[in-house]
């Protein structure tokens, strides 16, 4: 066994081949899904990346191939030849199988073990077996599909930003920190020991640099680098579709953005997105969804309180109140009936966003039952219920606090709330949405310091320079997300061209003229020599295909991912070195 090609030719695919393929002689190649002997005849279903074909060797149609096909088991690597006859009970479940072949020849390529995992749909195993054999969890054909989508999505990518006129250029992966906040990977130097090249975060500065070159229209689908803790849509290395335009605004980015995204939902899904698409400054956002990536698709919005509430004898309002805080509330529909036990696991849910609390009211057929039933009178739970305009069967659930943190625990428990209830259920929407008017800057308490909420080249809006000095924290941005069903697809703003704006930033986020230049200081000299007004964007693609594939695991849209500790099972990443290696890098390990 072992056989060779020896001059044998493919001659079809085993998932192309129809009744109108009937009396043709071919030859398919690829593994045994499996092996039936039934006496006389011996079927072999075969599995290419394109689907299975049902072979039937008999001692009648060739006695050789017959014989040898006994031999095969599932993941043989064979190829076999044979007519396309109509099948006697056709199979229903599969495109081919209305045919069969009648198997005149075999040749087995190569055997194999066992397969520690089932090669099958919807398999159920543990992920790290999954990665440790991932060559042959990506023979699984649902794997396949996923794959063949990020393909075809790469294209349609590729295509639609050729025709607009934009220019593929590669940047480099071993260069410099870039400014995108996560923590970076490092790549040790030999020629320079004790220096370290960083992997790029985002192409973000060598795009700018490429607008300065006059590019104009620059994309790359690329990969980054980000050393963060990880989730279920992030990965330490994972793929940008990356963008950067010259003499544009932001109505111009998200123009052809909108058209971008239209363009790749038809041609994946066959899914009409309408535009134009809802914008959502970043302030109603929160408000709203507590998030600056708000989940439409449902309502549940958060709502102020305060004013009904702020009269009721309850300290946890008036303290929230008084220190400048908030009560806010949400209304669960069809969860008044909810145990006890449930509503304390939603108290703990919160803690976790900070919050020292949850206050319940069910708003019950036959009643009313709260947390706080002792300080309510029956007015002020009219009221409040009157606010929220509640019905019988909701479930209002209220924190107070600080507003960050009243909005990002009811922000999270809205979602979370929306899991529980199955709300989404069977709801197979995309809801797109552009989240606007971010901050420029936020505060950060630690280092008692303003500091860039995206990096510090993006630019301010024009009518909030004049605050940038004064009142920095009510600045907003040009800076723009695309969200969708309460995921951040990507992001991107406008960026500073104007060397004077730019020192009036990093002086207000407390960056010297001297440790600008060592960070960035070959983009602040490119921007000497006419920088064009600019701006772009950057699409998570594993999570664009993640939504086109339809999983919620980033994994499965990856060939060779790593686990949830940045680990690759399968080549065993990271992993020691040599001494001698580590001695021309001047490196010691301690
Ligand atoms: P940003 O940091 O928002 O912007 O990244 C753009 C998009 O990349 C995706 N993304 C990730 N996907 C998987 N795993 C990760 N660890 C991960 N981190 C980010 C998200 C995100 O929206 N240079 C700017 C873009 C610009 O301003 O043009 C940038 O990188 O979908």
């Amino acid at each position: 066994m072992g056989e060779s090609l020896n001059g044998l030719k493919r001659t079809n695919m085993c998932g192309e081949l129809r009744e109108s393929n009937i009396g043709e002689k071919i030859t398919v190649m690829g593994w045994v899904q499996r092996k039936r002997n039934l006496g006389g005849l011996i079927f072999v279903d075969l599995r290419d990346r394109t689907g299975i074909l049902q072979i039937v060797f008999g001692e009648k149609i060739n006695k050789e191939a017959f014989e040898k096909s006994d031999n095969v088991k599932s993941e043989y690597c064979i190829a076999a030849t044979g007519t396309i006859v109509k099948r006697e009970s056709p199979n229903t479940e599969i495109p081919t199988g209305m045919v069969e072949v009648k198997g005149e020849y075999i040749k087995i390529f190569s055997e194999s073990q066992t397969p520690p995992i089932y090669i099958k749909e919807n398999l159920d195993a543990a992920e790290n077996i999954r990665l440790k054999y991932r060559y042959l969890d990506l023979r699984r054909p649902d794997m396949q599909r996923i794959l063949m989508t990020r393909h075809k999505t790469a294209k349609v990518v590729r295509d639609f930003l050729d025709e607009e006129g934009f220019l593929e250029i590669e940047t480099p992966m071993l260069g410099k920190s870039t400014p995108e906040g996560a923590r970076d990977y490092l790549v040790p130097s030999r020629n320079y020991n004790g220096k370290f090249y960083a992997l790029p975060q985002s192409p973000q500065l060598f795009k700018q640099l490429l607008m300065v070159s006059g590019y104009d229209r620059y994309f790359q689908i690329v990969k980054c680098f980000r050393d963060e803790d990880l989730r279920a849509n992030r990965q330490p290395e994972f793929t940008q579709i990356d963008m950067e335009l010259s003499f544009v605004e932001q109505d111009d980015v998200i123009n052809l953005n909108e058209r971008f995204i239209q363009r790749v939902f038809k041609k994946i899904l066959n899914v009409d997105v309408k535009l134009p698409i809802e914008r959502m400054p970043y302030k109603i956002a929160m408000e709203k969804y507590g998030s600056d990536k708000p989940d439409l698709r449902f309502g549940m919005e958060i709502n102020d309180i305060s004013e009904v509430v702020k009269n009721i004898d309850f300290k946890v309002f008036q303290s929230a109140i008084e220190a400048g805080g908030s009560v806010r509330a949400i209304k669960v529909p069809n969860s008044a009936k909810m145990g006890r036990k449930q509503i304390d696991k939603l108290v703990e849910f919160v803690k976790d966003y900070g919050a020292k609390g949850l206050v319940w009211i069910a708003y019950k057929e036959d009643g009313i039952k709260s947390s706080i039933s002792k300080f309510l009178t029956e007015e002020d739970t009219k009221n409040i219920l009157n606010k929220l305009e509640a019905v019988p069967g909701d479930l209002i659930l209220v924190v107070a606090d600080k507003n960050k943190v009243v909005f990002e625990s009811l922000g999270a428990l809205r979602v979370h709330m929306a899991k529980e209830t199955g709300i989404l259920d069977g709801n197979d929407e995309f809801r797109f949405v552009w989240v606007t008017e971010f901050p420029l800057l936020s505060y950060n308490e630690d280092e008692q310091r303003y500091q860039a909420e995206h990096h510090p080249f993006t630019a301010p809006m024009d009518e909030d320079i004049q605050y940038l000095e004064s009142d920095p924290g009510r600045v907003r941005a040009k800076a723009y997300d695309i969200v969708l069903n309460g995921e951040e697809l990507g992001g991107g703003s406008i960026r500073i061209h104007d060397t004077k704006l730019q020192e009036r930033m990093f002086k207000v986020i407390g960056i010297s003229q001297e440790n600008a230049w060592e960070k960035f200081g070959y983009l602040l000299e490119a921007f000497k020599f006419g920088p064009p007004p600019h701006g772009g964007l950057a699409y998570g693609f594993d999570r664009m295909v993640m939504f086109l594939a339809k999983t919620d695991n980033i994994k499965d849209v990856i060939a060779f991912p790593k686990n949830q500790n940045a680990f690759c099972p399968l080549t065993e990443a990271p992993n020691v070195v040599d001494e001698s290696q580590l001695k021309e890098l001047g490196i010691s390990i301690k």
